[in-house]
Order: structure tokens, then C-alpha cells, then sequence
């Protein structure tokens, strides 16, 4: 169980590595340091720092961005009706963990959806991010900062584990493995996992790589996995967009536009 108190995991298995409070501005940030055991790992930790580090916001994923705006409508109406397919709604006595949470955009939207706050928590990579995302979601919700290869849970935790565009900034394969391994171990038995992710690749950034059918279908074996494209390309929507969302409606009817994988993966 998370523990509403603290915010953080409350007898959790997390084998060697510490769990800390970090204090600051009356923030609590949960700290779970647990690469040091992972060897070579911590290179790919440290390279994808670093690859945030020279993000700069040019404001395309502002919600008042109408690119963007569409395709978050989009994703929410599309992921609601998949989770009623498979029988996830109501969320209200769920228990979800978000790898990879950034600023907690989709927590607060599990909240909005009816998951109860104290049942909803997010890990992420960054400090500052983490400490966002605690600045913006309800009390009750909990956030540590964690490599989601190291997830300080005991196995069979969670009812949904959700990952959004994590699984395109990590390039190595084997970090890539153990954090659909770490996902899967704290999913309880027919658990889901929720994906969305590009899958196409992003000339214009190195930092990223798209991930194909076969490739999650290789890091999720066993499970059964239900995936649709959705999205339309985001060069085309910004384009598009400012001129009419009809277009876009239009243009999302091609499938070979769409360029991510929406869909649920679930544990045996
Ligand atoms: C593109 S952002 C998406 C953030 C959020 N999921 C959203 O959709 O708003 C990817 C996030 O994944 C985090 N991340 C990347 N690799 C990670 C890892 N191995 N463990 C935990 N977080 C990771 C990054 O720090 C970043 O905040």
C-alpha cells in the first residue's frame, strides 16, 4: 500500500537501495536512489538528464496550444473508451502508478476521472519535475523521484500502471527491458498496462527513438496487448490545427498519419 501520510511507498521491498524525504520550499519529494546496483544502467540514467537538460519549452505542449489540445482530446477520449472495453472503469477503487509522470498532466487526469487521489501516484527520473507535479496535483496523491528500472513497490501492487512518451527517451534496450519488467512485477494478476508512445522516428532528435508493435510486444511477453494508432503526426496537427480542427478530423481519418501507439497491455 502507498502511504497517504509520508506520500511514499509504505513497506515497500526495495532491496538495497534508500528510500529519503528531500525538504524543500515545505515540498515533500520523495528520493529513491536505486541505480548504484544497476551497473552500466546509470550511464542511460544519466544520458537521458542530460537530454532533458537542453529541452527547451517553445511552448507546443502548452494545453492552450490547439495542436496539442487536439491531441490530448483525442487521447482522452480514445483511452476512456478502452478502459470501459476492458472493464478498468470506474477508477474509483483502482490503485495506478504513472512511471515516468513528468509534471502529473495524466495523474491529475485519473483524478478528474474518479480515482481517489490517495490510490494515484506518479515516479519520475527529475527532481523538478516531481516537485511540479507535487505542486499541482491533489494532497493525497503521492510522487517520488525514482528510475522506473528500480520501482521501490512489492510485486502485484496496482491495478494500472500508465506510461506516457517514457519508453521513446530511453534508448538503451536493457533499461528499456527492466522497466517493462519493473511495470509487469507491480501490476497485479490481469493488471493493465496503459501505452502511449510515438512510433515513428523524429529526424529531428536524437534523444528520441519511436517504438514499434513488435518491439512492445517483445518487452511485454505473455501479455495480451491491444494497440491502436492514434494521433495525427504532430508537424501536419500544428500546421493544421490553427486553421481548422475539421481538417485535422479529416486528415486523422488516414492511418498512416498517426503516429503513436495508444493501447493496453495486460499481465497474465
Ligand atoms: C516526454 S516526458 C512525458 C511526461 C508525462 N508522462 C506526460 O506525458 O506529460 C517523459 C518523462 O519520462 C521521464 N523518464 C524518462 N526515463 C525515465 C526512467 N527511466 N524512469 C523514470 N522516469 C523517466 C522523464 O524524466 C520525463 O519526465
Amino acid at each position: 500500500m502507498i502511504n497517504p501520510i509520508t506520500g511514499g511507498p509504505d513497506g515497500a521491498h526495495v532491496g538495497s537501495s534508500a528510500t529519503a524525504a528531500a525538504h524543500a520550499n515545505g515540498i515533500v519529494v520523495q528520493e529513491h536512489e536505486a541505480m548504484a546496483d544497476v551497473g552500466n544502467l546509470k550511464a542511460e540514467e544519466d544520458r537521458i538528464r542530460r537530454a532533458y537538460a537542453r529541452r527547451r519549452d517553445d511552448g507546443r505542449y502548452a494545453i492552450s496550444d490547439v495542436a496539442n489540445l487536439l491531441r490530448i482530446q483525442d487521447i482522452e477520449r480514445r483511452l476512456l473508451r478502452l478502459l470501459d472495453q476492458h472493464g478498468a472503469l470506474p477508477l474509483r477503487d483502482k490503485h495506478i502508478l504513472e512511471i515516468g509522470c513528468g509534471t502529473g498532466y495524466w495523474l491529475r487526469e485519473f483524478m478528474k476521472w474518479g480515482a481517489d487521489p490517495a490510490a494515484v501516484g506518479g515516479v519520475d527520473l527529475l527532481a523538478d519535475r516531481v516537485a511540479a507535479a507535487r505542486r499541482l496535483c491533489a494532497s493525497g496523491s503521492w510522487l517520488l523521484r525514482s528510475n522506473a528500472a528500480c520501482l521501490p513497490f512489492p510485486d502485484a501492487e496496482f491495478d494500472l500502471v500508465a506510461q506516457f512518451t517514457v519508453f521513446t527517451s530511453i534508448l538503451d534496450g536493457q533499461l528499456k527491458r527492466r522497466v517493462a519488467q519493473e511495470m509487469v512485477r507491480v501490476l497485479k494478476p490481469r493488471g493493465l498496462v496503459l501505452w502511449y508512445d510515438f512510433q515513428v522516428a523524429n529526424p529531428r532528435n536524437p534523444d528520441v527513438q519511436g517504438v514499434g508493435r513488435r518491439e512492445i510486444a517483445d518487452l511485454f511477453p505473455a501479455c495480451s496487448i491491444w494497440l491502436q494508432r492514434v494521433t495525427l503526426a504532430p508537424p501536419i496537427a500544428r500546421l493544421a490545427a490553427p486553421l481548422s480542427w475539421r481538417l485535422c478530423t479529416l486528415l486523422d481519418t488516414i492511418p498512416v498519419l498517426r503516429t503513436h501507439y495508444l493501447g493496453l497491455i495486460q499481465k497474465p
